[in-house]
C-alpha cells in the first residue's frame, strides 16, 4: 500500500492466462488453476492465498479442502503445516481419511444412522460400523463447490459455495451453504460458514485438517492446553453416552496446563483405548456464542504456534489414531498420530441427545459460525 499526501492508493494487478488468473493487491495475492475435471465434466479448482508475509493456503473446490498452509517455523523457514496429498486422485482416492475438507451435511456421528425431527424418522447411511458419519457416502467433502477468490488489500479469501438438494443423503431440506476461507496479514486463516435451510435439518459443520506443525514426524510432542473443564465420554461405537465428565485427573485435562499430546495417550483409560488415542469432543468452557479460544498448540521442534479461536460450543481432538500409512504428500506416509485434527462443532450425535445444544436449522434461521487458526512462532 502507497500513502502520499493522506491518499490512499491500492495497487492491483490482474492478470490471467491459460492455466488461470492471479490477482495481487497490497502484498496479499491469490491465484487461481485448474487442477482437474471431474466425471461429471466439472472443472476442480485449486486457489492459493497469500500475504506479505508470504504465508500461503492453498484451498481446492472438491471438497473446499485446504491442501497446503505453508507458515514460517521459529527461524524463519517455511514448512507446510497440514497432511495431504499431491494430486487430485488422492484426495478422491479411497484412503482419504478427510484430509483438509469441510464435513457435512453433519460433521461426525449420528448414531444408528437415524434420527427422529419433527415426529418423522430420517434414515442415513451407516458409513461407520453402526453409525452415520461425516455425512455420509458422498458427503461436502466429495463435492465439487462453487468457487472464486479475491484479494482486498487487507486479506485475501477464497470463497465456496455448494447447494445440497432436499433428500441428498436422506437429509431433510434444500440447504443451501457458504464458506469463506481468510488469510489475514497477521497469519490468521479464518473459516467463516453460512447455511439457510428450506425445511428443518440437523446442520453441523467443520473443517477437517490434520496438523503437523513440524511438517513432518507424529505430533505426539506437540503441547496442547484446551479451554475444556469437560468432554464426551463415548461408547465403544464413538457416540457420546450423553454424559458430561469433568477432565480434572483424567488424560482429558488439557485445561489445567498444557501438555504434550503423548503424555497420555497410552494411558490405560477406556475412554482412549475405545479410539486408540483421542477422538473426543471437549466441552468449551462458555463456548457458543462469540469467538472465544477453543485451543493452542505448540511445538517445541519447530517453535511453531497454532491457537484455534471458535464460536462453536466444542470441538473434537482427533490424534491421527486411524492413520495407517497413507501415501500422502512429498512421499511421507502417514502412520499413526502423524496429524491431529481441532474440529470445531456442535457436539457429536445432537440430533438424538435433547441434553446437548441444539443442531437443528430451521427455514427462518440462518446457520452461522466461525472458526479461526491463528500461526505464529514462540521463540525459547
Ligand atoms: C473424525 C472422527 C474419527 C475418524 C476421522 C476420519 O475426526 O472422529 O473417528 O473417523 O474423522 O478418519
Amino acid at each position: 500500500m502507497m500513502v502520499r499526501a493522506g491518499l490512499t492508493i491500492s495497487i492491483v494487478v490482474v492478470a490471467c492466462f491459460m492455466a488461470g488468473c492471479q490477482s495481487s493487491q497490497d502484498g496479499f495475492s491469490t491465484a487461481t488453476t485448474v487442477v482437474g475435471t471431474l466425471p461429471d465434466q466439472s472443472e476442480v479448482r485449486l486457489h492459493t492465498l497469500r500475504n506479505s508475509q508470504g504465508v500461503e493456503v492453498g484451498i481446492l473446490s472438491y471438497g473446499a479442502t485446504i491442501v497446503s498452509i505453508t507458515v514460517p517455523d521459529a527461524k524463519g523457514s517455511m514448512d507446510d503445516v497440514v497432511l495431504g496429498f499431491d494430486s487430485l486422485a488422492g484426495y478422491r482416492g479411497d484412503n482419504n481419511p478427510y484430509f483438509g475438507s469441510i464435513v457435512g451435511r453433519y460433521g461426525n456421528r449420528i448414531a444408528g444412522g437415524s434420527f427422529v425431527l419433527d415426529g418423522e424418522t430420517y434414515m442415513l447411511a451407516r458409513n461407520n460400523g453402526p453409525n452415520h458419519l461425516h455425512g455420509g457416502l458422498v458427503g461436502f467433502d466429495k463435492v465439487n463447490w462453487e468457487s472464486m477468490a479475491a484479494s482486498d488489500g487487507k486479506r485475501t479469501s477464497a470463497t465456496f459455495r455448494y447447494v445440497s438438494v432436499d433428500g441428498e443423503e436422506g437429509y431433510p431440506g434444500t440447504l443451501r451453504v457458504t464458506v469463506v476461507y481468510t488469510l489475514t496479514a497477521d497469519n490468521e486463516v479464518i473459516v467463516d460458514y453460512e447455511a439457510t435451510t428450506d425445511k428443518a435439518t440437523p446442520v453441523n459443520l467443520t473443517q477437517h485438517s490434520y496438523f503437523n506443525l513440524s511438517g513432518t514426524g507424529d505430533i505426539l510432542d506437540h503441547e496442547l492446553a484446551l479451554n475444556a473443564s469437560y468432554f464426551t465420554p463415548v461408547d465403544s461405537t464413538l457416540i457420546p453416552t450423553g454424559e458430561l465428565r469433568s477432565v480434572f485427573g483424567t488424560p482429558f485435562d488439557f485445561k489445567t496446563t498444557a501438555r504434550p499430546i503423548g503424555e497420555r495417550i497410552r494411558d490405560n483409560d477406556p475412554q482412549l483405548v475405545i479410539g486408540g488415542g483421542y477422538d473426543h469432543n471437549f466441552v468449551l468452557d462458555g463456548g457458543g456464542d462469540s469467538l472465544a479460544l477453543a485451543a493452542s498448540v505448540y511445538d517445541p521442534l519447530s517453535g511453531r504456534t497454532m491457537e484455534v479461536w471458535t464460536t462453536e460450543p466444542g470441538v473434537q481432538l482427533y490424534t491421527g489414531n486411524f492413520l495407517d500409512g497413507v501415501e500422502g504428500k512429498n512421499r511421507q506416509v502417514y502412520g499413526p498420530h502423524g496429524g491431529f485434527c481441532l474440529e470445531t462443532q456442535h457436539y457429536p450425535d445432537s440430533p438424538n441427545q435433547p441434553a446437548f445444544p441444539s443442531t437443528i436449522l430451521r427455514p427462518d434461521e440462518r446457520y452461522v459460525s466461525r472458526t479461526m487458526f491463528a500461526f505464529g512462532v514462540r521463540h525459547r
